[in-house]
């Protein structure tokens, strides 16, 4: 089975620059270079890279809609987006650990795609230890010339999920609170101090390199039409050998639970979380979903950032609506009243159900509140407050109705 990513990760010292030019690495920024942007424009459109940080943007339809210098001249801008907040997803953590330079060969593919002479790779404050691995990679790079007139600084993230949302990234690499910006203007128009930048998934990123040295035809070959090429999956939970996973797009779920062993300890599964805590649920009657960014929709959910959760008989539905809930409302950056109150609502229902004082009518006030949330806030973590636990209460109604009991007199 094709590997892309990961294909060398069994190299012990893969993350050295030497290793990684051994292995053809930066072949694939020099071919870029050679070829020119409108080649490499094309080649990354035939590829069918799809953003693989959670919503599925076309990679090249998003380059291109960054104005040219002749239209918008000064400074643009790529940031790579290594925040990696979402619970359930650590692939960027690995990706970066393993095979820093394959990022930074991606983060300089993108920037002379754009014609930007200014990158970022902005980690989550906690990744300490990436943080160290990337700053030594990116001397090493510099140290061989390969970075040439572009620069590439490194920020840290304080610690905030909100901070990987792109556009509150940009306000936090401002100095400022990271609140979401309402586009339009995207980023691409209008972002790092209102000059047109690319944000893009670390993973995204890293795949640049494998489509130009391979082209655009082969790499969308390698998964379904419209999702082209592989995705790593971060698998977790109750399965005998956790940890990340690369899959060509459009692999069937079962054959993911597979690799990772499947479920541990002879138990019966219950259900997958397939993307993350933001994506609902499914249940063990969809694992032939074919697993690309239409499969899940089908079935009412999302792949998401790639963050495969597996859960076995034994889990109690109300405590995980009740874990993701007391999640988004800490994380909520409280800008949109629907979102601050009714991610906070929910946890405290829902509390309340788990110490054995839930109501039937408090299950319908749950279904209320989150319904007049999505839609009526400025970004994607207020929509999901209360999606998820619509979805768990969808597929797992008899988890519910023993924590939501009607109750008379
Ligand atoms: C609450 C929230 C958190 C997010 N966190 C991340 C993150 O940590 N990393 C990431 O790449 N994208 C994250 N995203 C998605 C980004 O907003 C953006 O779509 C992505 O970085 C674009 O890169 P891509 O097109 O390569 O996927 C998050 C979105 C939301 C709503």
């Amino acid at each position: 089975m094709t590997k892309l990513l990961t294909a060398h990760f069994d190299e012990p010292k893969l993350h050295e620059l030497e290793t990684y030019r051994r292995l053809g690495g930066y072949e694939g920024l020099k071919k870029a270079l050679a070829m020119g942007r409108e080649a490499l424009m094309a080649e990354m459109g035939k590829s069918n890279l799809r953003g693989l940080g959670g919503a599925g943007f076309g990679a090249a339809m998003k380059w291109s809609t960054v104005p040219p210098e002749s239209k918008n001249p000064g400074p643009r801008y790529v940031v790579a987006n290594c925040d990696e907040s979402e619970p359930g997803c650590f692939k960027d953590r690995v990706l970066v650990t393993r095979n820093p330079h394959q990022l930074i060969e991606g983060l300089l593919i993108a920037a002379f795609a754009i014609d930007a002479y200014r990158a970022f790779i902005f980690i989550r404050g906690e990744y300490e230890v990436q943080y160290k691995i990337l700053e030594k990679a990116l001397d090493e790079a510099r140290a061989a010339g390969l970075i040439g007139a572009c620069s590439i600084d490194l920020m840290r993230g304080a610690g905030a999920y909100i901070s990987g949302l792109d556009t509150a990234l940009l306000e936090t690499m401002e100095g400022k609170k990271a609140w979401p910006r309402q586009p339009p203007p995207f980023p691409t128009a209008a972002g790092l101090m209102g000059r047109p930048t690319v944000v893009n998934n670390v993973e995204t990123l890293c795949m640049a390199p494998h489509i130009v040295l391979h082209g655009g035809d082969w790499f969308v070959k390698l998964g379904t039409p419209k999702s082209g090429g592989t995705v790593l999956f971060s698998v977790s939970g109750h399965v005998a050998d956790p940890g990340v996973y690369e899959f060509p797009m459009g692999t069937p779920l079962k054959d993911i639970l597979t690799a990772a062993g499947g479920v541990r300890g002879g138990k019966k599964l219950k259900a997958v979380i397939p993307g993350g805590v933001s994506t609902p649920v499914m249940t063990s009657d969809e694992l032939d979903t074919p697993m690309d960014f239409e499969g899940p929709r089908a079935k009412g959910t999302f792949l998401g950032a790639g963050g495969v959760i597996v859960l076995d008989e034994t889990v109690d539905m109300v405590m995980v609506a009740h874990n993701i809930e007391r999640f988004l409302s800490h994380e909520s950056c409280g800008q949109c009243t629907p979102c601050r109150q009714g991610s906070f609502w929910h946890e405290r229902i829902l509390e309340r159900a788990l110490s054995g004082g839930g109501t039937a009518e408090d299950l319908v006030a749950l279904e209320r509140a989150g319904e007049n949330i999505t839609g009526q806030v400025i970004c994607a973590l207020g929509d999901t407050v209360g999606v998820v636990t619509r979805a768990l209460m969808k597929k797992f109604p008899e988890d519910f109705k023993s924590r939501f009991p009607e109750r008379r007199g």
